[in-house]
């Protein structure tokens, strides 16, 4: 069957094109110390695509905004948007999901925030895998609580957990909340059923709250299974948390539209409370509209620019291979984010993220963010017209290939 979306449409997103992407503009202060002109640089770093969205939710966007009065928004609209997403999760991840257990909310990282100060205290622990997803730390920290590492185990650049150090931690009265990254950004794991089981059933056995972070739920590889873990038991249900959105899979991040699933009607209760003491903002206007359609109409576009991304990848790992094969990366399990390894190289991190933002021009998330274990890593994003992903390689090339 021929394709119905060009992924290969190379779209501006600088300056000029007066859309405000900080990918693409304005984000010199996130790479301080290093020296650069940002107008040079490749945009392959913070997680959004440089893809049209579905054409669906381009033409939901655009009619709501032709009706001209943006008012306040009956609760009407996010219950069409959780109806919507009912069915993507049925269709999708197997997964039965009531709206009534269902809160809308701006974004995930606004949800963590809320289940850290719901459901535990200042000074209390929060376990999470390091390398992950740097957000999960600012907000343990801006919150007053602790970190409690669980470092992910590392062979060959592929990552498991680290089952023994969770039962330990989880057994510390002081830990009272897991979060799980499901698909694991940014090393690219898509959970098992096995593994998930494990991790959940060892933190509920011990009474740690789990908060499981789904937001890249859609993007899976060929020959990966993605598990919610809704799914996983009853017992496990009754101390869970999940955070789902619409905004990586269609590319609306800026819309600002995300689900947090709470099956246990107590913990469900307590976190709504948590969100109005919060104020966290109504939906604006475009959000659930635009999520509606995404969920409705989406499954074509997420099929193809799965395979779109996934050629991307094989793309870089066989040019590693041939140019740099001190620099690796493995194909992710899913997320369009790939984890780039330098150790090989011999060259200290500054130096490689001063290589590349500076020599190679390309804007990538340095994995010294990502915590321990980032150190000789960058993360870059894939989900970009592979003509971009072939001027970066090119470019990679020239700095590093003395390291090789
Ligand atoms: C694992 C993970 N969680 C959450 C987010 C951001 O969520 P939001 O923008 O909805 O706060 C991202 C964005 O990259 C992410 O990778």
């Amino acid at each position: 069957m021929g394709k119905q979306y060009d992924f290969n449409q190379v779209i501006p997103r600088g300056t000029e094109s007066g859309s405000y992407s900080i990918k693409w503009q304005g984000y010199e202060s996130r790479f301080p110390g290093y020296k650069f002109d940002a107008r040079e640089l490749l945009g392959m770093w913070i997680a959004d695509m440089d893809f049209l969205c579905p054409p669906e939710v381009i033409a939901a966007v655009k009619k709501r905004a032709e009706h001209g009065i943006y008012g306040y928004l009956s609760p009407d609209a996010v219950e069409a948007f959780k109806r919507a997403a009912a069915g993507w999760f049925a269709r999708r991840y197997s997964y039965q999901v009531p709206t009534d257990w269902m809160l809308f909310i701006s974004g995930v990282v606004p949800s963590i925030n809320a289940a850290i100060q719901e459901f535990s205290a200042p000074g209390d622990g929060v376990i999470i895998q390091n390398p992950v997803y740097y957000p999960f730390s600012n907000s343990i920290i801006n919150c007053s609580r602790i970190i409690s590492n669980n470092q992910l185990i590392e062979v060959n650049g592929y990552y498991s957990m680290d089952f023994e150090g969770l039962e330990k931690l989880s057994q510390s009265s002081d830990n009272k909340i897991f979060i799980l990254c499901n698909p694991h950004n940014p090393v690219g794991r898509v959970w098992t059923r096995d593994e998930l089981y494990r991790a959940c059933r060892i933190c509920v056995d011990n009474g740690v709250l789990v908060f499981s972070d789904e937001i890249h739920a859609d993007l899976i590889m060929k020959g990966q299974k993605f598990t919610t873990a809704g799914t996983l038991s009853d017992e496990i249900t009754q101390k869970l948390i999940i955070s789902f959105a619409p905004s990586k899979t269609f590319n609306i991040a800026g819309l600002a539209a995300s689900l947090i699933v709470v099956p246990n009607k107590e913990i469900r209760e307590r976190l709504a409370q948590r969100m109005i003491i919060n104020n966290y903002p109504d939906p604006n206007v475009f959000a659930p509209v635009a999520g509606e359609a995404a969920y409705l109409y989406g499954d074509s576009y997420v099929d193809e620019l799965t395979e779109y991304v996934e050629n991307n990848f094989d793309y870089v790992i066989d040019y590693l291979k041939e140019n740099l094969p001190a620099v690796t990366m493995r194909k992710a399990e899913g997320t369009y984010l790939g984890w780039m390894d330098f150790r090989k190289t011999g060259v200290e991190s500054k130096e490689i993220y001063s290589l590349i933002l500076e020599k190679a021009k390309i804007a990538t998330d340095l994995g010294e963010w990502f915590g321990s274990g980032g150190d000789g890593f960058v993360r870059i994003n894939l989900a970009c017209p592979k003509s971009i992903v072939i001027i970066a390689m090119e470019r990679l090339k020239m700095p590093f290939k003395a390291f090789n």
